[in-house]
């Protein structure tokens, strides 16, 4: 059996992060396209979230997460709604903006804002995928009262939700992104682009 050096070995592991990156950032703009140029995903951008990070810093942790989960069933040929579990990732924690106003204790926001995600779900995809409205709305399990997630799907957001909340604590901001940041600003630049100049 051929060894392989070092040298090559990190080579290929760069290469496969690499691959990696790409498939995240392809089916982020392919299926999440709507809401990632979404207000109230540059308003996420804003607003602190467990403490050290932001709601979209912790959004873009989760949908990298949850994809990073299907891939890995899919090399187990255990198949997954990626449709389903990017917009579920994108909008789960979007209800949540503006906590502040909206509720009145932060058990009222734990309890209330999987709904309200699912509200803002549905006014910026109006055609959501099947399992997505289970995902946004089971996605605090096993908190909050919430219910045992329905799907393969909604268990693998629930997880990324928990290992993302753990690494906003830890990390905060220093995110090592994935390309995420990058796809949100470039929609972003583009549509700003495009208010300058009409038509393009
Ligand atoms: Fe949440
Ligand atoms: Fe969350």
């Amino acid at each position: 059996m051929k060894l392989r050096s070092p040298a090559s070995f990190r080579k290929r592991l760069r290469e496969r992060r690499r691959k990696k990156k790409d498939r995240i950032r392809n089916d982020l703009e392919r299926y999440g396209r709507t809401i990632l140029r979404s207000d109230e995903m540059r308003r996420a951008y804003q607003q602190t979230h467990h403490t050290r990070s932001t709601v979209g810093e912790h959004i873009q942790r989760v949908a990298e997460k949850s994809l990073a989960i299907c891939y890995v069933l899919d090399r187990l040929h255990i198949r997954t709604d990626i449709p389903a579990v990017v917009a579920g990732s994108l909008c789960h924690d979007l209800g949540i903006l503006g906590r502040d106003e909206k509720y009145g204790s932060e058990k009222e926001c734990y309890r209330r804002h999987p709904l309200d995600s699912l509200a803002v779900a549905r006014r910026l995809m109006p055609a959501l995928p099947e399992k997505t409205p289970d995902i946004i709305e089971r996605h605090m399990w096993p908190g909050a009262g919430s219910r045992v997630p329905n799907s393969l799907e909604a268990f693998v957001v629930s997880l990324a939700d928990k290992a993302a909340a753990a690494e906003d604590f830890i990390r905060g901001s220093r995110l090592k992104h994935v390309g995420f940041r990058e796809t949100v600003q470039n929609i972003m630049k583009r549509s700003a682009h495009r208010g300058k100049h009409p038509g393009k």
